[in-house]
């Protein structure tokens, strides 16, 4: 196992997910734990440590040190940024000062021929050097190496870029290998933590459910467990992983609120209540939903309703269960990050999204989350380790708010209903249409699609008859963070015939157009 001291940098999450990638287990603690628990590790099989960025500066007082032991237990050491600094402090070298960081691309250049970087460059220069591409922030950086270091890297602005000695396992560099930014960074940690630790890579999402089943069982001991169930991804990867380690303790609440897809309902209590065996209480609020909503157009407001709608309804089911004590959530890293920028007002919020957040303050029960530590798509490899059907854990995502943020303006049932079958029209025939180049469906080409209801009547002929009816768009997506985004290149055939599905099938819609924004300046949903 590898052991991952956090000093707070923005990416420490990125390291265990690299580490996790190249097929090792790792654990990530506070970058102040004690020494006690460092021998501890080591019983338990630890071959190598990393120490994680900081925002800090190493000459802060109240920053973190880390323990002198780490250096004493014999086992391998990575540095990175932070890391190398402390290292460099502790260990008799210096560290200078500076007031003025420096970010971003930066090119490398790897000397000595270390263990860690040998063989792994981009190109070589006539000299004979490596070269690197590689993420670099850098404030302080090391002006002196402790005894017993070489230069391992340096770059024209940081001549210390990389120091190693050899002989006790210990490497340090000042970019960050963590960031897919830098091109060779997965290689650089597989090096340590494969052929520097000597850790054989045999590690799998399975392995992750038995160690994730066995820390539930933990945390809550005899209790019981309450899980708000959206039937989208990370919910559902939740309930699944919680209803393996504790069985029957866990209850769900499946809150309908009548702004879901078409037969999304019945999917969900048939994967969950009939194939699992999951205890789900399903509560249709469709009528309270819509009677809250009636007549409220702006989005915000619409939001805070379910938002506000959601909590209520749940709150009635959890005061029935008067066993449970903890309160699970679907919580994954980008949600814990996004949070995080929240309060600080390092992000600004442009939409409030209810699904984050917005149940425990109000609810006597304490936290469970285990799918914090990891991202999207582990949760998805995750998911499909637990057995959950595919089709569910690749789905695209969907709002909390669900179609009541794709009606535009007011929300009714009558609105929310065609829109369920047009949108029904449009996956279907995403899922239908292979891409001959990849060989992959035009839905799994795309990260979001979904139609979008427009409460406008335009005119149209039908047959012998005028109609005066409604307007649907459809919106594809293309995108690898959903920050921003690109419209979908959709194949006109594709277009063409979910169009004349939608005016065909769907009566009370006559028109179907094609958004073709990019985010930004458009957002992905319509509201
Ligand atoms: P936008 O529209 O901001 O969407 O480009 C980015 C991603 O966020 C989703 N989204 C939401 N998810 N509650 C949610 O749970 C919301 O209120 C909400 N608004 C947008 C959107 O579907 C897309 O994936």
């Amino acid at each position: 196992r590898i052991l991952i001291l956090d000093y707070g940098s923005q990416v420490t999450q990125l390291i265990a997910r690299r580490v996790r990638e190249a097929g090792v287990y790792c654990e990530l603690h506070p970058g102040d734990v004690t020494d006690e628990f460092l021998k501890q590790q080591l019983s338990l099989g630890l071959k190598g440590i990393i120490l994680s960025g900081s925002h800090a500066s190493a000459y802060d007082a109240d920053s973190l040190k880390v323990p002198g032991l780490v250096f004493e237990l014999g086992v391998p050491v990575l540095g990175i940024c932070y890391g190398m600094q402390s290292m460099a402090q502790q260990l008799g070298g210096e560290v200078s000062y500076s007031d003025h960081r420096e970010f971003g691309y930066a090119e490398v250049r790897a000397r000595g021929h270390t263990r860690l970087l040998k063989d792994i460059f981009d190109f070589t220069t006539p000299e004979g050097h490596g070269i690197l591409k590689v993420w670099m922030s850098h404030g302080d950086s090391v002006s002196q190496l402790p005894p017993g270091f070489k230069l391992m890297a340096s770059t024209e602005s940081c001549p210390i870029a990389g120091m190693a000695d050899e002989d006790r396992g210990f490497y340090a560099v000042q970019f960050h290998p963590e960031v897919t930014h830098t091109v060779q960074g997965q290689a650089i940690l597989n090096r340590f933590v494969h052929d520097i630790c000597g850790c054989v890579g045999d590690w799998t999402m399975p392995s992750y459910v038995d160690e994730a089943i066995e820390k539930i069982r933990q945390q809550v001991g005899d209790d019981e467990v309450i899980l708000g169930l959206s039937g989208g991804v990370d919910s559902s990867v939740a309930a699944a992983l919680i209803h393996r380690a504790i069985g029957d303790r866990l209850t769900c609440v499946f809150v309908d609120h009548g702004l879901l897809r078409l037969n999304e309902g019945a999917q969900v209590m048939e994967t969950f209540a009939q194939n699992m065996g999951v205890k789900i209480i399903h509560v249709d609020a469709t009528e309270q939903f819509m009677g809250k909503l009636a007549g409220v157009a702006d989005p915000e407001a619409k939001r805070k309703i379910i938002g506000k709608e959601f909590v209520e309804v749940f709150q009635v089911e959890a005061a029935k269960l008067s066993k449970a004590k903890w309160l699970a959530q679907g919580t994954i890293y980008p949600d814990v990050i996004e949070s995080a920028g929240a309060k600080t007002g390092k992000a600004v919020a442009i939409k409030s999204h209810h699904n984050v957040g917005g149940l425990p303050d109000t609810l006597n029960l304490k936290l469970l989350e285990p799918l914090r530590e990891l991202f999207k798509d582990e949760v998805r490899k995750l998911g499909v380790a637990l057995g959950l059907p595919p089709g569910m854990v690749y789905r695209h995502p969907f709002p909390g708010p669900g179609l009541g943020v794709r009606i535009l303006g007011a929300v009714n049932k009558e609105f929310a209903d065609l829109l369920r079958r047009a949108d029904d029209v449009f996956i279907q025939e995403l899922r239908n249409m292979i891409d001959p180049d990849t060989q992959k469906s035009w839905y799994d080409l795309t990260s979001q699609a979904f139609a979008v209801f427009l409460p406008v009547k335009s005119v149209g002929v039908m047959g012998d008859g005028r109609t005066y009816d409604y307007v649907v768009a459809l919106r594809a997506v293309q995108t690898s963070d959903f920050m921003t985004a690109d419209w979908a290149p959709l194949p006109y055939p594709l277009l063409a015939k979910v169009s004349s599905r939608i005016i065909n099938e769907v009566r009370g819609i006559n028109r179907v157009v094609y958004d073709v924004s990019s985010k930004p300046p458009a957002t992905i949903e319509w509201e």
